[in-house]
């Protein structure tokens, strides 16, 4: 049994870390830790809040709670950002068999708790997760188009990478230790999806089970929620895909090229029937189908480098600048290739390739540099 209960030598490790990521959540922190104590009540359990500087002085709210009970714990987070790293982080920071992990918002309900640790127990299983669409469970208080969302989220996730879970979405989770330990070299720190992670990563199958639970409404603060998070499990899901074998970035980088040459056809046809001798009407094709490149891998590829303002003229330029040079080395290798006698297609491919190759890095590198930290 987890059945380490309270009492035991308080010394030894809790026998459940709660794991619980936190940014701007000061007012959430302490009935948070009140919920707990009621619900683990006779159990041994600790929890460690893993907080990214919240301006709200989030850490300091904990720390203060942590001065009367040695179960509290905070890990401050200085220069990191991100709910996937927070939870591996503070799971990481515990000696625990056992890792719960869930949201501080209170939308989480704490009363679960004990249920999905005595399944965990009782079923020898490697992970309990508590799901909003397994019977019984609920999204009261979400609006329809969270709600649609998130079925779509989870069915892509679902029917891609072959999860074998109602809601891989769940952010509140029980998961033993050795299972963990198995899967977190190869998780993503980015973005919202660990359980989904840990579960489409691990190495072999897991054994799990979900219990119903309903989620509730978010009382105090904010979901951080956005476009960026959905963007980022676009990612995951495509990286889970195909990324054994290239790049995600280089995929959509790709992508984003290919849907190039339609605009830049679209582009010669409009000036062409405008009447504009062909060259200028070519030149200007380009011109167009670069921007559109441009602002699409500004959008997609890179949407966590986003450039806007000023920055976003400069990485046009840079960008231009930088296919310029991919073109012109497309053209030169073809060439190449064709006078030493390859098939004329041939020659165009691997042309298109090194430019696709050389455009990919050098704007990697120049216009979406990663901002140092
Ligand atoms: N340390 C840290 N760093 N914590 C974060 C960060 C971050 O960058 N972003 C969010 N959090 C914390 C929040 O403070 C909260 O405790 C928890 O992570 C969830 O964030 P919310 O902003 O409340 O997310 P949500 O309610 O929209 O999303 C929840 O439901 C989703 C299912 O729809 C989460 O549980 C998701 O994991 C879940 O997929
Ligand atoms: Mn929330």
């Amino acid at each position: 049994m987890t059945g380490q209960r309270a009492g035991e030598n308080p010394l030894l490790p809790a026998a459940v870390t709660v794991v619980v990521p936190t940014l701007m959540e000061r007012e959430n922190v302490a009935p948070l830790v009140e919920g707990l104590e009621r619900a683990l009540a006779g159990w041994s359990w600790e929890v460690v809040f893993v907080d990214d500087d919240s301006a709200d002085g989030t850490a300091d709210a904990v720390r203060s709670l942590a001065r009367r009970d040695p179960r509290v714990r905070v890990l401050q987070r200085i220069g990191s950002r991100g709910l996937a790293g927070a939870v591996i982080d503070g799971a990481l920071s515990s000696a625990s068999p056992v890792v719960a992990v869930m949201d501080a918002d209170l939308q989480h309900d704490e009363s679960a708790l004990p249920r999905m640790l005595r399944r965990l127990e009782e079923e020898g299983l490697d992970l309990v997760v508590a799901s909003r669409y397994a019977e019984g469970g609920s999204t009261a208080g979400w609006d329809g188009r969270r709600r649609v969302l998130s079925r779509l989220a989870i069915a892509l996730a679902r029917s891609v990478l072959r999860v074998p879970l109602e809601d891989p979405l769940s952010g509140f989770f029980v998961i033993r230790r050795e299972a963990l330990d198995r899967v977190v070299r190869r998780l993503s720190r980015e973005g919202f999806k660990v359980l989904l992670d840990i579960v489409a990563s691990s190495p072999g199958p897991l054994a799990v089970a979900e219990v119903p639970c309903r989620f509730g409404v978010r009382e105090r603060g904010t979901s951080k929620l956005d476009s960026l998070v959905a963007w980022q499990l676009g990612v995951l899901v495509l990286d889970k895909l195909v990324g054994r074998w290239l790049p995600v970035r280089f995929v959509l980088f790709c992508l984003v090229g290919s849907a190039g040459v339609l605009v830049h056809l679209a582009a010669l046809g409009l000036f062409h029937r405008a009447r504009l001798p062909f060259r200028t009407a070519q030149e200007g094709a380009v011109l167009v189908a670069m921007t559109s490149n441009f602002v699409l891998n500004n959008l997609l590829t890179y949407r966590d480098r986003r450039r806007s303002g000023l920055a976003f003229v400069r990485g046009l330029l840079s960008f231009c600048l930088l296919c310029s040079v991919g073109a012109v080395a497309n053209v030169g290798v073809a060439c190449l290739l064709y006078d030493a006698r390859s098939t004329w297609w041939a020659a165009g491919v691997a042309g298109a390739a090194v430019g696709a190759v050389w455009n990919y890095v050098a704007t990697s590198l120049f216009t979406w540099r990663e901002a140092r930290r």
